[in-house]
């Protein structure tokens, strides 16, 4: 099988393919979404919520996001997969940056690292795509952030938050990212700055312009049934047919129908 790599999604975006995307925390996921034909596996820090039920993003750790992307890397043949610099692994400074990102590409053979943030994080994003690993960059709703902006709700809907984000798109592009992923910010902006970018965007809640679309995958195969925003399509309700799986197991066991003799040695 060919491999997936950053080039590939260059060219896809020259030739208007649209790029798949979607998170995966394990070996079992990611060798599904793999072989179904996944371009890009994200280990996101979403794994703090959805692997480990914090409400945001900022507890997880770099050894944390190193086992997710370690166990997902077993399962990826054919994907890029990409891991998440969770927070506090880059902020302090670049030196900081750059070990952690060295850190996740020696210890889990993941393939990129993908970092939050416009022209506050340049440097680092400069040193690590130096040091030769491939980094895509997130604008828009950083989750990293949720403590600065107060609310999840859409951004750069006001004129000054989205020349800002047209400049760092940019910026982030000049200094060599390879793809740049826009959270939740009005379709029109999303269109604006996929059009002006010569590297592709991936889009979640950002509309149908952006050259990818990425969503977690615990939303979208209907794992969560609280979180229901707007952007989100379901493609399973498996909440509802996991609880009717364990129940019916209950009463078979309760019932002694399970196991049977021909289940049994
Ligand atoms: O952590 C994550 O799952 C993400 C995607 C939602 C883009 O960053
Ligand atoms: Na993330």
């Amino acid at each position: 099988v060919k491999r997936i790599t950053t080039h590939t999604l260059q060219k896809m975006k020259q030739q208007g393919e649209k790029i798949s995307m979607l998170t995966a925390y394990d070996y079992s996921f990611a060798r599904i979404f793999d072989a179904a034909g996944m371009d890009v596996i994200l280990v996101g820090d979403s794994a703090s919520n959805v692997m480990a039920g914090h409400e945001t993003t900022l507890p997880i750790t770099l050894d944390h996001m190193i086992y997710h992307a370690s166990s997902v890397i077993r399962g990826a043949n054919r994907c890029l997969v990409v891991v998440d610099l969770p927070f506090g692994s880059y902020q302090s400074n670049s030196d900081i940056a750059l070990a952690s990102a060295i850190r996740i590409m020696k210890e889990t053979g993941a393939h990129a690292i993908k970092i939050e943030g416009g022209e506050e994080i340049l440097d680092s994003v400069r040193r690590i795509i130096s040091a030769g690993v491939p980094v895509m960059a997130h604008l828009g709703l950083t989750p990293q952030s949720i403590y600065k902006f107060g609310t999840y709700s859409v951004r750069a809907r006001e004129e000054a938050e989205a020349e800002k984000l047209k400049k760092d798109a940019l910026l982030l592009q000049e200094a060599g990212c390879f793809a740049v992923v826009l959270e939740k910010i009005p379709a029109t902006l999303a269109k604006e700055v996929s059009e002006s970018l010569t590297i592709p965007t991936i889009g979640i809640g950002a509309g149908p312009h952006c050259d990818g679309q990425v969503l977690v995958m615990h939303d979208m195969l209907g794992i969560n049934t609280e979180f229901k925003p707007r952007f989100l399509r379901k493609y399973l309700n498996l909440h509802e047919q996991i609880t009717q799986a364990a129940q019916q197991y209950i009463k078979d066991v309760r019932s002694n129908d399970f196991p049977s003799m021909a289940e049994s040695y």
